[in-house]
């Protein structure tokens, strides 16, 4: 009998983050504990564009696909992140999020967020590398 799959643990889902990987236990477990989970359901808009936009999502569980005028930009799983584009230039959100299926999120107030990373070098080169092939990849679809 195969046992049925456990709630998700952030913490454990933050350690086998990539992102993440420059922290300490201390730093993960206070991240885990201040932000907040939030769950979808199929369909639902997670971020919405062009809405103002504050906080940075980390998928715990679940799919969630990055949308522009309808189409297809990404599809992100489990210990991706998204809204950190919004966060950072601080100007309303550059695509629709939408949950495929059930998702949870682990939920950072731009405060939650600088306050754990804002003096991690390693975080942010990793973020900033990944802000960066996103916007290439989407170029064309932000030239608006
Ligand atoms: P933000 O603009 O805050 O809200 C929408 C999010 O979609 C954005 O941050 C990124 O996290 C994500 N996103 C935008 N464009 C792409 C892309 N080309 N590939 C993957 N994710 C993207």
């Amino acid at each position: 009998m195969s046992a049925a799959p456990g709630p998700v643990d952030a913490q454990t889902v933050l350690r086998s983050v990539p992102l993440f990987s420059s922290l300490s236990k201390s730093q993960i477990r206070t991240m885990a504990t201040t932000a907040k989970e939030r769950s979808y359901r199929d369909g639902d808009t997670i971020v919405k564009q062009g809405e103002k936009g504050i906080g940075f999502y980390l998928i715990l569980g679940g799919r969630a696909r990055v949308e522009k005028a309808g189409q297809k930009l990404a599809d992100l799983g489990p210990g991706q992140f998204f809204g950190e584009m919004a966060l950072l230039d601080e100007l309303p959100r550059t695509a629709d999020v939408k949950a495929q299926g059930a998702v949870k999120c682990l939920v950072l107030s731009p405060w939650e967020f600088w306050a754990a990373v804002g003096n991690e070098p390693e975080v942010l080169r990793t973020l900033l590398k990944e802000t960066v092939r996103r916007l290439r990849s989407g170029a064309a679809g932000l030239s608006e």
